[in-house]
């Protein structure tokens, strides 16, 4: 008999904001950062009691026990009792993109074997082992619209920001997470606020009391500037990206994912043609979850 596989999906994020607020001891950057789910998502299918492997769909996605789903299976297992499985992984969330795919696998994996494991982890040790390995696994284990600080784990949920119609263009040029923050490093902009103080919880929570998009300034990325130095198309695609008219548009994460969020289906529908033979380019909108 076949065994009948947990089918789960793993959403993108993009960021509403992302500010870095300087450099800490331990080489990452403190953050202040608005996560938001995404429709954009990768599928895992597991099938516990079989022996740890993974495949995909997409043969540039390492299978191996670098691939954060096989180290978040093999930490479950070890850790925690969890059943040993093959996942098989179907990939939409493109790598280098700063929407955060290889990470949300991680964390989808724990949440399928989380209630399998012998002693099941609490809400903390997953959250632990989540920020292990790396920043924004623990916001994809509780997805949706987070406001977030330290290197993105301290999360203060948000009320959801629903429905939000999004372009997503996707250039052939990748950023890796550590090179956008190296070129911060080497930047005029190091430790700097351009704008004052932290914008805060209480801001953000009051912000997003409505819409997000009704105040768009505190809407920023500080990776914007350095990254934009070094890949200028990208900063071309974004001011033709504006030109379209968004309520917002900006660099998600690290990039090289840019976004505009549009007032309704029909703008954002009728901006991607621009994009034709330009850029490639996904349609998506904001999600709920949990
Ligand atoms: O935690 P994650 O694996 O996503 O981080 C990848 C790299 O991005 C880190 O090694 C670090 O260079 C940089 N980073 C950072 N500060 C953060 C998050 C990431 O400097 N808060």
């Amino acid at each position: 008999m076949p065994t009948t596989p947990i089918e789960v999906r793993a959403h993108a994020k993009i960021n509403w904001m992302l500010r870095v607020l300087g450099k800490r001891s331990d080489g990452f950057h403190e953050l202040e950062t608005i996560f938001q789910s995404i429709s954009l998502h990768d599928t895992l299918r597991v099938y516990p009691g079989e022996p740890l492997s993974l495949s995909c769909n997409e043969p540039s996605i390492p299978t191996d026990a670098s691939n954060l789903a096989m180290r978040a299976a093999a930490a479950m297992i070890d850790r925690f009792g969890a059943p040993a499985c093959r996942i098989e992984l179907e990939k939409r969330i493109p790598a280098g993109g700063g929407l955060g795919g290889g990470s949300s696998d991680a964390a989808a994996t724990f949440r399928v074997l989380a209630p399998l494991c012998r002693r099941p982890p609490s809400h903390e040790e997953l959250a632990d082992l989540a920020l292990a390995l790396g920043s924004d696994v623990p916001f994809f284990l509780e997805e949706g619209t987070a406001y977030a600080t330290g290197r993105g784990e301290r999360l203060v949920p948000l009320r959801a920001q629903e429905r939000i119609p999004l372009l997503l263009l996707l250039p052939d040029e990748k950023v890796m997470t550590p090179d956008a923050y190296a070129l911060l490093r080497s930047g005029r902009d190091e430790g700097r606020l351009p704008e004052g103080d932290a914008v805060g919880p209480d801001r953000c929570k009051t912000a997003a009391r409505g819409s997000l998009l009704d105040d768009p300034s505190i809407l920023i990325n500080d990776l914007e500037a350095p990254v934009f130095d070094k890949l200028p198309r990208l900063e071309s695609l974004l001011d033709a990206l504006r030109a379209t008219h968004p309520a917002w548009a900006r660099m998600s994460g690290s990039g090289s994912t840019l976004v505009g969020a549009f007032r309704d289906h029909k703008a954002r529908d009728a901006a991607v043609g621009t994009f034709r033979g330009l850029v490639e380019t996904v349609l998506a909108e904001t999600v709920t979850l949990a």
